[in-house]
């Protein structure tokens, strides 16, 4: 499975915040937002990701995290230059993609959870048309809103419904098996002038193959997209590396725990930043964990 995050966007609600900076490079309470959708491919197991993002942000975004073999990954960069919309991640990513399968990740969506890695394994090896991961939210008219029958595969999607038919929000990762190419390639853009996500699940709903995981209580999901959500994410992200003894996010601790990398090149790499909290964590897990 190919990987895909999508880092563009102009962050305008976030204003004067993301005037010179992208959204996904902000902080998240002690290191850049892009690290959190990152995690979340290599806790499902991918290696291979393509970080798209707009034209000036993508040369900082490779000098952060280069090719990614320091994490036992192989990443690729692409420029979306205008938010044409989600969907358009697909045919920036055709050739990444080739085919295989797909693992599309927003650039301001946090997961953390005790079982959501497991079942981000579980999902990816039953994967049969499209899986997408629904979350209550209390305010369901901003998101993309998904209804279920008893087998949990999807029977109606709306996007930002004035009406919402339920509390359950669609979250800002999809998996999809290899179709998904053609059919954003049949996409026409929306009145607001993009290639929405909805109409590519629509699609696969059409043919009675969208499935719909519920994270669930165990789960917490955040984006980051406003002043108040980023506090939000920063505070509970503190919260748990402060109280629980556990790292959100932290790539190189994911990378040894997945076997991309070994107890030396996790202690090296924590070594390079033993000045912070973040660093020396690195150097005293490394072979703990081996
Ligand atoms: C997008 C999707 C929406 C989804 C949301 C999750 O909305 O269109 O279906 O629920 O991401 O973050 P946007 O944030 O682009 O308004």
């Amino acid at each position: 499975m190919k990987g895909i995050v999508l880092a563009g966007g102009s962050g305008t609600r976030l204003f004067p915040l993301t005037l010179v900076t992208s959204k996904q490079l902000l902080a998240v309470y002690n290191k850049p937002m892009v690290y959190y959708p990152l995690s979340v491919l290599m806790l499902a197991g991918i290696r291979d990701i393509l970080i798209i993002s707009t034209s000036s942000a993508v040369p900082v975004m490779r000098s952060l995290l280069g090719d990614g073999s320091k994490l036992g990954l192989n990443l690729s960069y692409a420029v979306q230059e205008e938010p044409r919309g989600i969907a358009e991640a697909f045919l920036i990513g055709a050739g990444h993609i080739g085919g295989d399968n797909s693992a599309l990740i927003l650039g301001d969506n946090l997961f953390h959870g005790a079982g959501f890695p497991e079942s981000l394994r579980r999902s990816r090896e039953s994967l049969d048309g499209c899986t997408l991961f629904g979350h209550p939210v209390p305010d369901p008219e901003r998101y993309g809103i998904g209804e279920v029958d008893s087998e949990g595969m999807l029977v109606s999607i709306e996007e930002k419904p004035p009406r919402p038919r339920s509390n359950n929000a669609i979250t800002g990762l999809y998996f999809y098996d290899n179709q998904v190419v053609d059919i954003a390639r049949g996409l026409a853009p929306s009145p607001r002038g993009e290639l929405e996500i909805t109409d590519v699940n629509l699609e696969y709903l059409k043919q009675g193959r969208a499935r719909l995981i519920g994270l669930g209580r165990d789960c917490t999901w955040l984006d980051c997209g406003t002043y108040d959500s980023l506090l939000a994410a920063s505070q509970y992200v503190q919260g748990i590396e402060k109280h629980q003894d556990e790292r959100v996010a932290c790539l190189e601790e994911i990378a040894l725990r997945m076997g991309f990398i070994d107890a030396e090149a996790c202690y090296e790499l924590g070594a390079g930043m033993r000045q912070s909290n973040y660093g020396r964590h690195l150097t005293e897990i490394a072979y703990a964990l081996d």
